[in-house]
């Protein structure tokens, strides 16, 4: 066994892949690393197949100078990453096959697909753009066939779309099974490491106990991310939950459209562009949606309740924590909400899971209750505790300066105001 001194083990920054999109290449953690896994979880239907061939699209297209300069976004290698192989100087300085043409990387790019035709793939690629000669696809299940081909072909990213689809011939359990998953994300992260050939694995979130979903991936690829978004909404948030290269507070917000999915820059924008103000039971909060904020618009309606039991229901937030933050209001605020059902929701489609937005649900409810609008201009955010008591939240410059750039000024948060009641009164009744 060799002994190695961490302070001897060189420091290495590698060169990056641009994916084309920079959203993405953020919660990559500043591009494509080689030689590394990473699994793109998310419901069917959701856009995983568009993004990822969109992504080879573009590399495919080239030129080479797609290469983002190593020291941008990708720092010296995670401790964990030199274990897994990746930074092993002795055996990867330059990856064994890296795919290097006269010095440069090729732009081939190998798409498997195991849920569609190539002409499929056709269609949705004619959508999106031109196809080049560099992007390959191979409608293939069987994970060593794929692995021959890419020898073959030596791409500089291996698409395998989807994991639930493989199957190795060492098992006779049918594809989706755990142990074929597995067992294929096994081979495919062995070949990633030996052969420097990056790969983005998909993998269709399941109902628990019908075919094995990513969660049988996770311990074994250096990223996961998520693809999340509802259906009836073109937004879609690719989350970090997981990256041995980068930050896993990165979020990426897209759009999609009918030519493929389009980052949005600035997604606060969008996410109020369909308010109108003045309108009581709408308050704007600024959320976190990995480390950047975002400003979204919170509803509720509340009405007489004509069944025995008021309904509650809730889109978007946390549905627990609403219920505190009713029985907070009730009790602290001595607002009857009793006979009332209570509707909210973040405009959208956007889910906010932080207690940062206890505030504005509180004051969406107050609001809607009394049929009156908050001030103008009020951006709220803060916990709400049992007592009604306001408590603050992490990284409240920057939710400040994200809403005074889309010209939200007055600020009800709980470093102005300690309790519900006292915000309450100053943003719903203008006391
Ligand atoms: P898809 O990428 O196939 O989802 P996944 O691989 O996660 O299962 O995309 C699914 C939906 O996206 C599909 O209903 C059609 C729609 N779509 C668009 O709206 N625009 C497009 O350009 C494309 C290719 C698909
Ligand atoms: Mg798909």
């Amino acid at each position: 066994m060799e002994l190695v001194r961490l302070a001897e083990v060189k420091s290495q920054k590698f060169p990056r892949i641009a994916t084309g999109f920079l959203e993405f290449d953020r919660v990559l953690g500043g591009g494509i690393v080689p030689g590394s896994i990473v699994l793109i979880a998310g419901d069917p239907g959701i856009g995983k197949s568009t993004l990822l061939l969109q992504t080879a699209m573009v590399i495919a297209r080239g030129p080479v100078s797609r290469f983002l300069p190593a020291s941008k976004g990708s720092a010296a290698l995670p401790l964990e990453a030199q274990r897994s192989g990746v930074g092993n100087p002795s055996t990867t300085a330059t990856p064994r096959k890296m795919s290097i043409v006269n010095g440069q990387m090729s732009n081939v790019v190998l798409y498997v697909t195991g849920e569609e035709s190539a002409q499929q793939v056709k269609i949705r690629a004619d959508r999106i753009s031109k196809v080049t000669d560099n992007l390959y696809i191979l409608p293939q299940t069987d994970v060593d066939a794929i692995l021959a081909a890419s020898e073959k072909l030596r791409p500089v990213l291996l698409i395998c779309d989807s994991i639930q689809t493989l199957t190795t011939e060492k098992l006779s359990t049918s594809a989706g099974s755990i142990g074929q998953v597995r067992e294929c994300g096994q081979i495919l992260q062995r070949y990633a490491k030996s052969s420097g050939t990056p790969i983005f694995i998909v993998g269709h979130v399941t109902k628990e106990g019908v075919v094995a979903g990513p969660k049988v991936l996770e311990h074994l690829v250096d990223a996961v991310l998520n693809l999340e978004g509802d259906g009836t909404h073109a937004f879609r948030l690719l989350r970090a939950v997981k990256n041995r290269f980068g930050s896993t507070f990165e979020v990426g917000v897209f759009e999609m459209a009918d030519s493929g999915m389009k980052e949005v820059a600035n997604p606060s924008e969008i996410f109020l562009s369909q308010r109108i103000s003045k309108r009581a039971g709408s308050v704007v909060t600024s959320t976190l949606a990995g480390g950047r904020p975002l400003l979204v618009e919170v509803q509720a309606l509340c009405t007489a309740t004509i069944f025995p039991v008021p309904t509650r229901r809730v889109t978007g937030l946390d549905f627990n924590r609403m219920q505190v933050v009713m029985a907070a209001l009730s009790r602290s605020a001595n607002l009857k909400l009793a006979n009332l059902d209570i509707y909210l929701n973040v405009a959208g489609g956007l889910k906010i899971s932080e207690p940062a937005a206890d505030l504005a649900a509180a004051l969406s409810i107050v609001s809607a209750t009394v049929d009156k609008p908050i001030r103008e201009g009020i951006c709220a955010f803060g916990e709400v505790g049992l007592l009604g008591e306001l408590r603050q939240v992490a990284n409240s410059e920057n939710r400040v300066k994200e809403a005074k750039r889309l010209g939200f000024g007055d600020f009800v948060t709980p470093v102005k105001f300690k309790t519900l009641e006292e915000a309450i009164s100053y943003a719903v009744h203008g006391g």
